[in-house]
């Protein structure tokens, strides 16, 4: 059994989803793992981008984020959404556009929208929280896909550090 850091850091259970932001007309859509529930009054998720992905700067501009559940037979669409040269369409039939004008995935399991509250440096990343505005169960029977279902998709494996402390 290999006790790599990158398979130490896989025993994390994560979800995968569709983080999607818009600032008026214009929408972006990423893959993102680090995401979590962070209260219940209000109802706040996390979310963790690096800053210099296109979509943080929407995200910031747009004050908004929506985020899309994928399920366990989406992984063709964690890949398209988790490189440079996505996707650019947002419209129908594949996309549905919420409040504050957010990517609303119309085949995800579930899909949650977010008001943006605070925004915090963390490491190589933005801690970003976001207040839950709106919500939808699409399929309520659908396994979701998790993070540990896309192997080293993006890559992660040689981004950590070679050893504790490093
Ligand atoms: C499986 C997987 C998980 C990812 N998780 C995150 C994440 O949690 N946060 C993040 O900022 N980027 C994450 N990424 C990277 C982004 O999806 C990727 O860099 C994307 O191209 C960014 O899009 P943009 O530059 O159009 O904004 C992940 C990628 C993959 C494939």
């Amino acid at each position: 059994m290999s006790d790599s850091i990158p398979d130490l850091f896989k025993r994390l259970t994560q979800g995968l989803y569709l983080i999607g932001v818009a600032d008026g007309e214009e929408r972006n859509a990423f893959t993102a793992a680090w995401v979590m529930q962070v209260s219940f009054d209000p109802m706040l998720l996390a979310l963790s981008i690096n800053p210099e992905h296109s979509s943080f700067a929407l995200l910031e501009k747009g004050g908004a984020f929506s985020v899309n559940v994928l399920k366990s037979d989406q992984l063709d669409l964690a890949e398209a959404y988790g490189k440079p040269g996505a996707p650019e369409d947002f419209g129908a039939p594949d996309w549905s556009a919420g409040e504050f004008g957010l990517p609303l995935r119309n085949d995800a399991l579930a899909w949650f929208e977010c008001k943006a509250k605070y925004i915090a440096p963390a490491g190589d990343h933005n801690l970003v929280t976001g207040e839950v505005v709106g919500g939808k169960i699409l399929d309520a029977d659908a396994t979701p896909l998790t993070y540990a279902d896309t192997g080293d998709m993006d890559g992660a494996a040689a981004l950590f550090p070679k050893s504790f402390g490093g």
